[in-house]
């Protein structure tokens, strides 16, 4: 039997409902993510203010170690029939071992509780791999949006997923515990 430690392997990192308390160690993934346009703690606390109770319109996840440190996080707002991804991200020493998957998989099963049609979300036009997550859930391209991405000025892909239901079909979605049941000033991420 070895000894030697091992990283945790990526079923032992949960996905739980981001909390208020999440906000300020989320912060700090957010300015590793995202250096050009973290989002302000108040973008958080606004969106986490419609995360709860039966009107709730949002849905946010973080993705946690067994020792309690945030490796991922992301979430989805909901209004008339179209969800949006508005941000997701995983920390780089935990890319590549279907954790970004299993964010969007649990933001899409939000998407259908409450009742979407349809899933959009921009991305940047350079960012192949979240460009290729998405593809795999079957998201297309339907428009771009022209310098969306301040201050760097970068275009923003929009994509569309017509029936979020359909990402059940994705091989590499993993069961998540089911969890209980818009804009200011600067660009979502998802
Ligand atoms: C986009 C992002 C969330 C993807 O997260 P991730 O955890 O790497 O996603 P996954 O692990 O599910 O998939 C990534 C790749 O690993 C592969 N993969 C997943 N599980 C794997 C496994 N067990 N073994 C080998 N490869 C695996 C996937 O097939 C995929 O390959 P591909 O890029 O060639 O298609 C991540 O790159 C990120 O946080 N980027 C920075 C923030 C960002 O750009 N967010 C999106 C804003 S729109």
């Amino acid at each position: 039997m070895s000894t030697a430690s091992a990283a945790p392997s990526p079923q032992a990192v949960t996905l739980r409902e981001m909390r208020w308390w999440d906000i300020e160690p989320v912060l700090g993934l957010e300015a590793e993510l995202f250096p050009e346009d973290a989002w302000s703690a108040g973008m958080f606390w606004s969106e986490l203010a419609h995360a709860r109770g039966p009107a709730a319109t949002r849905r946010y996840l973080v993705a946690e170690e067994p020792g309690g440190a945030l490796v991922g996080y992301g979430g989805l707002a909901a209004a008339g029939g179209t969800g949006d991804i508005q941000t997701i991200g995983v920390l780089p020493g935990h890319r590549g071992t279907g954790l970004g998957s299993r964010l969007l998989s649990a933001l899409l099963r939000a998407a259908t509780d409450f009742e979407c049609g349809e899933v959009l979300l921009e991305v940047r036009v350079d960012n192949a791999p979240a460009q290729r997550l998405y593809e795999r859930f079957g998201f297309v391209p339907v428009g771009l949006r022209r310098g969306y991405y301040q201050p760097a000025g970068v275009d923003a892909l929009v994509m569309r997923l017509a029936d979020p239901a359909t990402y059940a079909a994705h091989p590499g979605t993993l069961p998540e515990t089911p969890l209980p049941h818009t804009h200011q000033g600067s660009n979502w991420h998802g």
